[in-house]
């Protein structure tokens, strides 16, 4: 059994993709044991709570330089096999990063290495897309490792832009037709021990 955190600071709908797959049984192999956020008001908080799922503050603002510090011992003292970035806008403290090497994933919402890296976040990423003119664009689930949104790449999935898009009709589309599908995809993968990295290429194994 995978045992996995989420980290969420916003809204938490994909931890409510991640929990409606768990509650109708599409996560057999995996556990989700704690909800940490950043910030005490996070919705998501409220979503973990309503599910039964433990929750963690690690307040930000209220810690200054000591979150990193409290936030890593809040993880080590779960000890989770995997942490799953989904919305929290943070930069993962390079130690952790290390010592979860390849067990921290995160959902970007647009195909890297496109509208990625810093700067690129929320509603900025679908902004720029419309901007740029581009005809697709999509989600990104990856590794994380020490450079922004740069990890292996696990599962993208593409979302056509349509006339009169704004920044927000896109965003909506793209949670829908690929966020909140390929992250709990990802995560079924991992659990069933079918993501494999070698030499910074992710590759999932097939079904048996
Ligand atoms: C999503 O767009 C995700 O791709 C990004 O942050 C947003 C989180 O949304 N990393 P939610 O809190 O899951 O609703």
């Amino acid at each position: 059994m995978l045992r996995f955190g989420v980290l969420a600071g916003g809204g938490g709908t994909n931890l409510q993709a991640i929990i409606d797959r768990m509650e109708a049984g599409g996560l057999p192999d995996a556990e989700l044991s704690f909800v940490l956020s950043d910030k005490a008001d996070a919705y998501a908080l409220e979503r973990a709570k309503k599910h039964g799922i433990k929750q963690i503050v690690v307040d930000r603002k209220a810690l200054g330089e000591r979150f990193d510090e409290e936030l890593i011992k809040a993880i080590e003292s779960e000890s989770p096999d995997l942490i799953v970035l989904a919305g929290l806008m943070i930069m993962i403290p390079v130690e952790l990063c290390r010592r979860y090497a390849n067990r921290i994933i995160n959902i970007h919402p647009s195909l890297i290495p496109s509208f990625c890296g810093k700067g690129y976040y929320g509603l900025r990423v679908h902004e720029a897309v419309l901007k740029r003119g581009v005809k697709v664009t999509g989600a990104t689930v990856h590794f994380v490792d020490e450079i922004y949104d740069n990890g292996p790449i696990i599962i993208q999935k593409a979302v056509s832009i349509k006339n009169g898009d704004t920044p927000e009709i896109l965003q909506r589309r793209v949670m829908e037709e690929a966020e909140w599908q390929i992250l709990p995809e990802a995560i079924k993968l991992i659990s069933e021990g079918r993501v494999q990295v070698s030499e910074g290429i992710a590759s999932v194994v097939p079904a048996e």
